[in-house]
């Protein structure tokens, strides 16, 4: 699987404090059948500056657990102050990870996609289940061309049953597109196979593969993700297709 959101590389932020953090989190990575990481440190000069040459220094670790790093960089809407043409996309692809933070929408945000757009650059929304209140706010960002990525700690209830029942509204609603393990240290880990377990369980085998490994493959080479909502995956169509009454709609 592929990791698209943690804070694994150390000395960055509030992530892994140190380089053997970091080694464990590789091997607790591994373990949860992660091959690719991308490595997503929360945006500072400094940060942004040492990220390759600690990436570098992480690298054979990293192969030697079985995974490949990639750069990546989260940016805070509220200090958005890099310059947009050197905004550092996730991967060589050329979408950007933005955390928005508030529950409303901020009156610039328009200009922020419109300035993104005019770089061919595109917009995945960290963990808005975690801020958003509304899914209507989510919706205007869908149509404004945003993307979204959920926590899978978020899912599985481990940041309290607002954020469970905001994450299941979004996945209900289409506004899901990937599932990222936000990983910051020993504590707050890599939970991907137990969420994929949990989709799967929710929402059919196709939704989940879709969120798990078709989106994250797509971001790797650059392609947009494949929107879908639970409903529309193939145990729904097979009961529609069969003229089956539907069972009453699963709860995330
Ligand atoms: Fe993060």
């Amino acid at each position: 699987m592929v990791d698209i959101h943690c804070h694994i590389l150390p000395g960055m932020d509030d992530g892994a404090s140190d380089f053997k953090t970091a080694e464990q989190m590789l091997q607790t990575a591994a373990e949860d059948g992660i091959d690719t990481l991308i490595c997503t440190p929360h945006y500072s000069p400094k940060a942004y500056r040492d990220c390759p040459r600690v990436l570098e220094k992480l690298a054979g670790s990293a192969k030697a657990a079985g995974i490949r790093l990639l750069p990546g960089m989260e940016y805070s809407f509220a200090r958005l102050d890099a310059e947009i043409e050197n905004l550092r996309p996730l991967g060589e692809s050329s979408f950007v990870l933005i955390d928005l933070g508030v529950p409303n929408l901020p009156p610039s945000i328009e200009e922020l996609f419109f300035l993104l757009g005019r770089n061919n650059m595109q917009i995945i929304i960290a963990h808005p289940e975690r801020y958003l209140t509304e899914v209507e706010s989510a919706l205007e960002l869908s149509r404004l061309g945003a993307f979204f990525q959920l926590n899978a700690d978020s899912i599985l209830g481990g940041n309290g049953p607002r954020c469970r029942r905001m994450a299941a509204r979004l996945i209900r609603s289409g506004c899901c597109h990937y599932v990222a393990s936000d990983a910051h240290g020993r504590h707050r880990t890599f939970r991907l196979s137990r969420c994929r377990a949990h989709l799967e369980q929710r929402c059919g085998k196709a939704y989940a593969g879709t969120i798990m490994d078709t989106n994250p493959e797509r971001l790797l080479k650059n392609l947009p993700p494949v929107s879908l909502r639970p409903e529309e995956n193939g145990n729904w169509l097979l009961r529609l297709l069969k003229g089956r009454r539907p069972q009453r709609k699963a709860s995330v």
